[in-house]
């Protein structure tokens, strides 16, 4: 079996990983900051660590984390957080339905919603053109999920700083694979998934708050603070974070964000080869019409002429044992820009441990798919 669906979720996950969801299973099961026992303060100060190790990997030094189940739920919070009837928000045609439906949410509550259908690269250049009185937010993917376009999303958090606007990313893709410096980039919010390239468990995610940011609550219940008060707690991160947390999951991206750290250069050395590998291969097909570019990062997206992407990566799969994710991949208005909405693509999405004898192996195999069904 060849794994090529990391951006659905990361298949192969380090060692220490499970070392580590080993050890915790036994001995991290009480619940973090509600009970005084010792068990739970040592739970408490687990997810505390981890926070600050996820703190540390984003050079989040001004900002607080706050845990989710994942990526979608950070997106959500700080989405319906913090627009209301009236605000104006811009975004790209690259987003996940996990930006674009609650935005159209929110269209039937009152909000405007502009979407650029720049390239994701260029959205610095076009958000002057859109910005409005009331234009509250921006939201940009950093990595698309579909080509692996990259957003400069410091030049983006300038604009945001400069025009005094909110600025989300979502770090969905991004996370694990390039750099993110948010003291340096000054973002509001940074939402992302524990399970792709943090090779935490599923189960967690997380939104990265700058300091003094007010969210209204996604989820409204127990804290473990101020018990006695019927109100929600407006303190960050517990009043954000109501029900237990998943804390196996937690302890997980924990040993996932620190294998990252401690592995960084070597992988991102053995990403960036795999991906001009994989580029330069994909790029000789002439029956591929190939939808990402030279600089897609860990994510390609291409059809075989016009065969419907799904039958493609049927076949890859049962003929050859390849795993690849088919269709629209809940991004619709990119298929859109793309000419796709109809085929979808077939998506190819790597993570550090594939290998280029693996990428030679799916050239034979669409290859061998081209030749059968054209
Ligand atoms: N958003 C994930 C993907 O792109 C699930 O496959």
């Amino acid at each position: 079996m060849i794994y090529f669906d990391n951006a659905a979720t990361s298949f192969v996950k380090p060692q220490e990983v499970c070392d580590v969801v080993n050890f915790a299973i036994k001995n991290y099961t009480a619940n973090s900051g509600r009970s005084g026992h010792k068990p739970a303060q040592q739970t408490a100060e687990i997810i505390y660590n981890t926070r600050e190790i996820i703190k540390k990997f984003f050079n989040a030094t001004n900002y607080e984390v706050v845990w989710t189940k994942n990526c979608t739920e950070a997106l959500n919070l700080a989405i319906f957080g913090t627009l209301k009837s009236g605000d104006h928000v811009i975004t790209t045609c690259y987003e996940h339905n996990s930006v674009l439906r609650p935005l159209q949410k929110l269209k039937e509550q009152g909000v405007e919603v502009t979407v650029l259908n720049c390239d994701l690269s260029k959205v610095q250049d076009d958000l002057a053109q859109y910005v409005q009185p009331n234009t509250k937010m921006v939201i940009t993917t950093a990595t698309s999920n579909v080509t692996g376009d990259v957003c400069n999303i410091k030049q983006v958090g300038d604009f945001c700083k400069q025009n005094k606007l909110i600025y989300l990313i979502d770090g969905a893709q991004s996370s694990g694979h390039i750099d993110v410096n948010l003291d340096d980039i000054g973002a509001d919010f940074y939402a992302f998934a524990g399970h792709k390239g943090l090779y935490s468990m599923t189960g967690v995610g997380g939104l990265i708050i700058k300091n003094e940011t007010k969210l209204k609550p996604l989820l409204y219940g127990g804290t473990g603070t101020e018990s006695e008060n019927l109100i929600q707690p407006t303190d960050i991160p517990e009043g954000l974070e109501a029900g237990t947390l998943p804390i196996i999951p937690i302890i997980s991206l924990g040993a996932g964000v620190e294998y990252l750290r401690k592995n960084f250069n070597k992988i991102k050395q053995l990403e960036t080869d795999l991906n001009n590998f994989t580029y330069k291969e994909l790029s000789k097909l002439s029956f591929l019409k190939l939808y990402s570019n030279k600089n897609a990062q860990n994510v390609f997206a291409f059809n075989i002429a016009d065969m419907d992407s799904s039958l493609v990566a049927n076949l890859l799969n049962e003929e050859f044992g390849i795993c690849v994710r088919a269709g629209l991949h809940c991004a619709p208005l990119i298929h859109k820009k793309m000419g796709t909405i109809r085929q979808g693509a077939v998506r190819v999405s790597l993570d550090f441990f594939n290998t280029c004898t693996q990428i030679n192996y799916l050239i034979y195999a669409l290859k061998q798919i081209y030749i059968k069904y054209n």
